[in-house]
């Protein structure tokens, strides 16, 4: 029987993450090659045509309901085991649909400093299927991380709170507290519904926190948000243009270590693995001979035996950091372990503990219909995925051809979404260079190599970091979005203390 290539190695990395987190829900890692794998399977359903917005999927009025009190509602005081901050912190549901009863959970939290005049970012996670509460905000780019305790928190001082207001969105329905009341749509999820989601939750959102409706707005995400970033800018756009008004103001994306174009992620990711000593040069020659990414039939006997040799050679490795340590004992600590910068490889767990806590549950106004399962950073209750284009690169163009700011950055230690991967898809846009590669600095520091693009496209990498940079490297993917913000070059003169 011939299986896809895709599936086999897919499955295969489905196997590692089992056995790194068996008992402790699903990874991140794990959602994205389950999608991929039965993208690349000859008698898949997935619809992978080009995104677009269906005409009238949305009426603006209609969709938009009156949101008076909640914001006061919504207020967290103090979270369980948080230490002191300044800023305020906000939690609680925003219905996307009323009929059906869909509702998306957010966490928002406003900057430092400057609430009034930074921007308002949004901060979508991948997978499809994995919580921006559970990786952006509480083990990437939030305020707080948690302890080893799994019931304290400390605080992250390269927060991007420093540079923005902040808000996290778990989506879609299905995705840690957001839910529906009709079960039927965990099983009827896909990229389209997620964008036309998105975008009704933002609208809502922006009705009930109005002071940011006229705010400068940015999307940012990473990995599965490849896709869901661009087609809720799409959404915005489109809406925009229709209504002949600025509905959202957006100003720009930023995506990372994104799933931005099959074809190209999959040959990225293995001769990333055969250039970084994971894989011999044979089972890349074989892998290059014998596989074929640009096709939609099964793969050969050849290519899947050398997908399985690849897999035998990933099996023991947290392929997103090929360099990290990976979590060799998932139990809670009594006392909290010793903070560091770097970041433990057990956070996933003390995340999970943290957020299945009932008192912080309730003081995150969260999950109040009490669902019947538990929360997880990626979940097991979505069970399809209806359509993921095989590319998003013709959303990129518009977005250009608006004059949007588009920034795209890739950890260069990540080796499912590599930095190869990346290169590649950017070259098949065929842009023209206005700034050639160079270095980038931070504190007297190689921080990454960027690109710059005419049109507005910046490719920017981190060094020294996995699939989850503000995770591996804090201080230099606060410095990257505070220049993408700004909207000026990354520095190419060594200054010793930024
Ligand atoms: C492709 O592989 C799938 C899954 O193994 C199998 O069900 C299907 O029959 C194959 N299709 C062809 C055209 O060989
Ligand atoms: C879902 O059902 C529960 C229980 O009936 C209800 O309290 C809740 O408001 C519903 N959610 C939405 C978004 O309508
Ligand atoms: C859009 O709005 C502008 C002014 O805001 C107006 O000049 C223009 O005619 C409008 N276009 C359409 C198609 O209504
Ligand atoms: C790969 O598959 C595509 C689509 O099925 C086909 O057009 C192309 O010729 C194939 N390439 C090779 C090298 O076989
Ligand atoms: C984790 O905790 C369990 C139950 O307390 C214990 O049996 C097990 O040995 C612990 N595992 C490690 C690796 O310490
Ligand atoms: C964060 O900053 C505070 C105050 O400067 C410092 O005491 C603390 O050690 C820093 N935390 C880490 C993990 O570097
Ligand atoms: C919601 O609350 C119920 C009851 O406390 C709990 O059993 C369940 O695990 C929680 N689910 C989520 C997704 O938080």
């Amino acid at each position: 029987m011939n299986k896809s290539i895709c599936s086999l190695l897919l499955i295969s990395f489905l196997t590692i993450t089992f056995l790194v987190g068996e008992t402790h829900g699903t990874k991140q890692s794990r959602a994205l090659d389950k999608l991929q794998k039965s993208k690349f399977n000859a008698n898949s359903k997935i619809d992978k045509s080009h995104f677009k917005t269906q005409k009238n999927n949305i009426v603006v009025d209609e969709v938009v309901h009156s949101q008076d009190g909640m914001k006061e509602k919504d207020m967290i005081v103090k979270l369980p085991g948080q230490p002191n901050v300044k800023f305020s912190q906000y939690g609680g549901y925003v219905t996307v649909d009323k009929l059906v009863g869909r509702a998306f959970y957010y966490y928002f939290v406003e900057a430092h400093h400057s609430k009034e005049t930074l921007p308002l970012l949004l901060w979508l996670n991948g997978g499809p299927g994995c919580s921006s509460l559970a990786y952006g905000a509480m083990e990437e780019l939030g305020p707080f991380r948690v302890n080893s305790d799994g019931k304290t928190l400390h605080k992250n001082n390269y927060s991007w709170n420093y540079a923005a207001n902040v808000l996290f969105l778990e989506s879609p329905a299905g995705v840690g507290f957001s839910y529906s009341n009709k079960t039927f749509d965990y099983d009827t999820n896909g990229d389209r519904r997620t964008a036309r989601d998105n975008y009704v939750f933002l609208l809502n959102w922006l009705e009930r926190f109005p002071e940011y409706k006229n705010r400068d707005f940015y999307i940012a995400g990473e990995s599965y948000a490849g896709h869901y970033v661009p087609q809720l800018a799409h959404n915005i756009l489109y809406y925009n243009k229709k209504a002949n008004r600025t509905i959202v103001n957006l100003k720009g994306i930023m995506i990372g270590n994104a799933v931005i174009n099959d074809e190209t992620d999959n040959q990225g990711m293995y001769d990333y693995l055969a250039s970084h000593a994971i894989i011999s040069d044979q089972t890349a020659h074989n892998i290059n001979t014998f596989c074929n990414f640009s096709s939609t039939s099964n793969q050969s006997t050849e290519c899947n035996e050398a997908a399985s040799e690849v897999y035998r050679n990933t099996l023991f490795l947290d392929v997103y950091n090929i360099y990290a340590p990976i979590c060799t004992n998932h139990n809670l600590t009594t006392l909290s372990k010793k903070i560091s910068v770097a970041l433990d490889p057990c956070s996933d767990d003390y995340v999970q503990a943290y957020l299945n806590r009932d008192d912080v549950q309730e003081a995150l106004h969260a999950n109040v219909t009490k669902l019947k399962y538990d929360w997880e950073p990626c979940s097991s209750i979505i069970s399809k995925w209806g359509d993921s284009p095989s590319t998003i690169i013709p959303l990129l163009h518009e977005f250009l051809n608006n004059g949007l700011r588009v920034w795209v950055f890739s950890g260069d230690i990540d080796g499912r979404v590599p930095v190869t991967s990346t290169k590649y898809s950017i070259k098949k846009m065929k842009l023209p260079i206005e700034t050639t590669w160079y270095p980038w600095f931070l504190n007297g520091q190689v921080g990454g190599y960027a690109e710059v693009y005419k049109g507005g496209l910046t490719f920017a990498t981190v060094r020294e970091a996995g699939h989850q940079v503000p995770s591996y490297q804090p201080a230099r993917a606060l410095s990257l979005i505070k220049h993408f913000l700004n909207g000026t070059p990354l520095p190419n003169t060594q200054t010793l203390f930024d």
